[in-house]
């Protein structure tokens, strides 16, 4: 049985978020270092950004880094952060050939300077690409976000460019590191966390939520069809009732 035959691609979701968690459980069952795991997540990644990209997806966000990840051993937060330099110098090739373009919401002045200036350079090299934004959240975290465009709006508002009676719901989202993106209609989680763990809390607000056991380093292109499947069989009803929806 073929999973991606199962997939319907003219209800394909527009964007989908990921919260790729699980590498440190991972390598622990393997009896290994955490960052083996992070390390060995790689191959989860290249499979959904291309699995995504062949369906036609248009955003596909990842959380790898968040505000919170700050906190973890230094000794992991420079592996991680060499992990995130080496990978996107070996990758923007493929992104280049697959037409994917890169962009990154987050602090990223917080990143080390080699980590900002490879992503710069990536993100210009793809700046082009059409078929698909791959997203990758880096020292973000969903109230940070929300902190930056209160931010925004209080100084316009500071200027007089703006009266607070005037702001709607469509200029928060304007302010935010996602400005121009669908919100994203089906949420991944792997390893089994039911939570958001700060990540897109505005974005999120009607998002369909699919949490899987599985960890991410052993997450692969069926996965992601399921994932889709489970989400398109769902009901969105955003308030409403069912029998409006069939109307
Ligand atoms: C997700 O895996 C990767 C990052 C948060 C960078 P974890 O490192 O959180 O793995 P677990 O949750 O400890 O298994
Ligand atoms: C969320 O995973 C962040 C990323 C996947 C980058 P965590 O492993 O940091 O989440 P918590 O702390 O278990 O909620
Ligand atoms: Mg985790």
């Amino acid at each position: 049985m073929d999973l991606r035959e199962k997939v319907d691609i003219n209800n394909l979701p527009k964007h989908i978020a990921v919260i790729m968690d699980g590498n440190g459980r991972w390598a622990k069952q393997r009896g290994g270092l955490r960052i083996f795991g992070h390390k060995s997540a790689i191959t989860a990644v290249r499979e959904t950004v291309e699995a995504a990209a062949e369906l036609g997806v248009q955003y596909l966000t990842l959380y790898a880094f968040s505000t919170e990840n700050w906190s973890r051993p230094a000794s992991e937060v420079s592996a991680l952060m060499q992990l995130l330099v080496t990978t996107i110098r070996k990758e923007t090739a493929t992104l280049n050939k697959n037409n994917i373009r890169l962009q990154t919401i987050g602090d990223t002045d917080s990143l080390p300077k080699s980590c900002q200036q490879e992503l710069m350079e990536a993100i210009e090299m793809t700046s082009g690409n059409s078929r698909m934004t791959l997203v990758l959240a880096l020292s973000y975290s969903g109230r940070w976000e929300l902190t930056q465009a209160m931010k925004k709006l209080a100084s316009k508002v500071e200027r007089g460019e703006l009266q607070a009676a005037e702001i709607t719901e469509s200029m928060v989202a304007a302010n935010l590191a996602t400005a121009g993106m669908p919100d994203p209609e089906l949420l991944i989680r792997t390893s089994g966390e039911m939570r958001i763990s700060n990540f897109l809390l505005w974005q999120l607000a009607y998002t369909e939520l699919y949490i899987t056991e599985l960890l991410w380093p052993d997450f692969r292109k069926e996965h992601l069809y399921e994932a889709i499947i489970s989400y398109q069989r769902r009901e969105r009803r955003f308030g409403k009732t069912s029998e409006q929806l069939i109307k």
